[in-house]
C-alpha cells in the first residue's frame, strides 16, 4: 500500500503534480518504508520480492515517482533532483548490504554454525615406530629388574674403543666407521660404551638397559642410516653364566615378538668371550625364506656374549669375582620386520602419512 494517493499504481502514468514539500515528503517516507522493509527481511527471496516493490525497473516505487522530476519549476528541480537521487543511492547501497548480510548467514541472525560441514581433520600426532620398539624392549627388561642408563653421545676415545677391548688396528677404528669431532673426541659407533660408565659409577650388581642413538660414516641406503638408535643390555653380578644370557635373550623374544623359535649363532666381538648373535624366525615369511630374511627364514636382532674380562677391569671390575654378559641391538631394523617397513629411510623423513600410521588414528574432532 502506498502513503501517497497521487502515486496510486492506478495512475502513475500520469503522475499528478506536487508541490515540492509534497514530492521530498515523499521521497522521505519512501525511503523510510524501503529502509524497514529491507531490514525486516530474511531470506534472500523476501530481499528480492523488496527490491523490486521499491528499486525495480518496471514497477518499482521510486521509478513510479521519477517521472515528477520533470514536472517541477526550474527553481525547485535541482533540490527535487538531489533528493531523488539520494534516495535511490541510499536505497540501492542498502540492498547491496543487505543482500551481502544474508549471504554471510545474515548479522540478524545468531553466528550460524553449520552442524552438517565436515570437521577440519585434526592431525593427532602419533609415537614413532623406532620409539614404540624402544619403549616395549624398556618394558619387557623392566618386568625382570633392568633400570635405564644413558651415556653421552660425544664420548672419547678410550670408552669406544680402548675400555671395550679394541686393538688399536682395529677396523671399526677407521675414519671410514667413525665420525671424529677432534683428536680424541668422536660421535659413539654405539652404546656399549655406556657399559664402562655404568660399571664405573655402580658396584655390581647391576642389570641396565641403555636407548640412545650412535653414530657411523655411512651412506643412506635402504638399509643403513648414518645415525640410529640402539638399546644395550648389560649383567654383571657373582656367578652370571651364559645360561642366564640365554634364558633371559630367548626370554625377551618371546614377549617381544609372541612365541617364536631363536638360535645362537657364534660371532665375535672384541669386548665379550664368547661371542653370539640371535636370529629369530623371519616374521615376513615364517622362516620358509624371502626377500625380507635374504631366502635364511631367519633374522638376526642382535649381538651378545660374556663381558670380556679386560673390560670388566677397565671399568674398575675385579674381573675374578665377577662375570656378565651384555647385549646390542638395533630398534630401527626390528622395527622394519615388525612393521613391515621395506626401507628404512622412511623413518628418517618424518613424513606424517608414514608416521601417522603408528599413532592413534585421527579421529577428524
Ligand atoms: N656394540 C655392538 C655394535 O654396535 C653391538 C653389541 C654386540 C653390543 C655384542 C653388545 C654385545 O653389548 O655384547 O655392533
Amino acid at each position: 500500500m502506498h502513503d501517497t494517493k497521487s502515486l496510486d499504481h492506478a495512475d502513475r502514468r500520469a503522475p499528478v503534480a506536487m508541490t515540492l514539500q509534497q514530492f521530498l515528503d515523499a521521497v522521505d517516507t519512501l525511503e523510510r518504508d524501503a529502509t524497514a522493509r529491507f531490514a525486516a527481511v530474511d531470506t534472500a527471496d523476501a530481499l528480492e520480492a523488496a527490491r523490486i516493490e521499491f528499486l525495480g525497473d518496471a514497477r518499482g516505487r521510486l521509478k513510479d515517482i521519477q517521472p515528477l522530476l520533470g514536472t517541477f519549476a526550474a527553481p525547485d528541480k535541482p533540490a527535487a533532483g538531489r533528493r531523488f537521487n539520494d534516495a535511490k543511492t541510499r536505497l540501492t547501497s542498502l540492498h547491496a548490504e543487505r543482500r551481502a548480510a544474508l549471504a554471510r548467514g545474515g548479522p540478524r541472525a545468531e553466528p550460524t554454525v553449520d552442524l552438517t560441514m565436515p570437521a577440519r581433520r585434526r592431525w593427532q600426532g602419533a609415537r614413532h615406530p623406532v620409539t614404540l620398539v624402544i619403549e616395549e624392549i624398556q618394558e619387557i627388561f623392566r618386568e625382570i629388574g633392568f633400570t635405564i642408563a644413558l651415556g653421552p653421545e660425544a664420548e672419547t676415545d678410550w670408552y669406544n674403543f680402548t675400555a671395550l677391548n679394541f686393538p688399536p688396528d682395529h677396523p671399526a677404528l677407521d675414519m671410514h666407521d667413525t665420525l671424529y669431532l677432534g683428536d680424541d673426541v668422536l660421535l659413539r659407533t654405539h652404546t656399549s660404551p655406556v657399559q664402562v660408565r655404568t660399571l664405573e659409577a655402580y658396584p655390581p650388581p647391576v642389570r641396565v638397559l641403555v636407548p640412545g642413538n650412535v653414530y657411523r660414516r655411512d651412506f643412506f641406503d635402504a638399509s643403513h642410516a648414518p645415525m640410529f638408535a640402539q638399546v644395550e643390555g648389560l649383567a654383571v653380578d657373582e656367578g652370571v653364566s651364559f645360561v642366564d644370557l640365554k634364558a633371559t635373550l630367548t626370554h625377551f623374544a618371546n614377549r617381544f615378538f609372541g612365541k617364536t623359535k631363536t638360535r645362537f649363532r657364534p660371532s665375535f666381538f672384541p669386548f665379550t668371550e664368547p661371542s653370539a648373535e640371535m636370529d629369530v624366525e623371519c616374521r615376513l615369511c615364517g622362516g620358509s625364506g624371502c626377500a625380507g630374511c635374504k631366502g635364511t627364514g631367519w633374522m638376526e636382532i642382535l649381538g651378545s656374549g660374556m663381558i670380556h674380562p679386560s673390560v670388566l677391569e677397565a671399568s674398575g671390575v675385579d674381573s675374578e669375582r665377577y662375570t656378565g654378559w651384555a647385549f646390542g641391538m638395533g630398534p630401527a631394523r626390528i622395527a622394519m620386520q615388525r612393521y613391515d617397513i621395506p626401507d628404512i629411510r622412511l623413518q628418517y623423513e618424518s613424513d606424517v602419512r608414514f608416521l601417522e600410521q603408528f599413532g592413534v588414528r585421527g579421529s577428524g574432532v
